[in-house]
């Protein structure tokens, strides 16, 4: 399967920005992402926490959020940047919420150093639990 038309460039810059407007007081851990949609376009987002801890949102899921109330339906692509030295995954629950937008994504990690994951959702997820189950 070919991934050329994923503008790997600009999601990449997109999400390494939103790293540095991460709300991220209590845990110390900026992170940013970026999500192309069906459409073509990007969203950016990065992690929101709160004093109440619980209530913090992951980079993922601000950019995926975004991109759904700007209309996207389909997600094609995820990527991630945090500023260390190897690369993180995404947690379980933006692994979920990326399956519900983009079953067959791609997610890429990268960060501050040379490591890199890149890999399709299926394969961060297998079996996953989705709107087909409801039907
Ligand atoms: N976080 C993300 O934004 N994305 C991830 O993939 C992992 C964790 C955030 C949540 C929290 O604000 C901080 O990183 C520490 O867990």
């Amino acid at each position: 399967m070919s991934h050329s038309s994923i503008p790997l460039k600009k999601l990449r810059r997109t999400a390494k920005d939103a790293s540095k407007r991460a709300y991220a007081p209590y845990s110390g851990f900026a992170v940013g992402a970026a999500v192309l949609g069906a459409s073509g376009r990007i969203y950016g987002g990065c992690n929101v926490e709160n004093a109440s801890y619980g209530l913090s949102n992951c980079a993922e899921r601000t950019a995926i959020f975004s991109a759904i109330a700007a209309g996207e339906k389909r997600l094609k692509c995820v990527v991630v940047y945090t500023p260390t030295k190897s690369a993180t995954a995404p947690c379980g629950a933006c692994r979920q919420v990326i399956h519900e937008f983009g079953p067959a994504a791609r997610v890429i990690s990268f960060c501050a150093g040379h490591d890199e994951i890149d890999v399709s959702i299926e394969a961060l997820l297998p079996g996953a639990f989705g709107p087909a189950d409801l039907t």
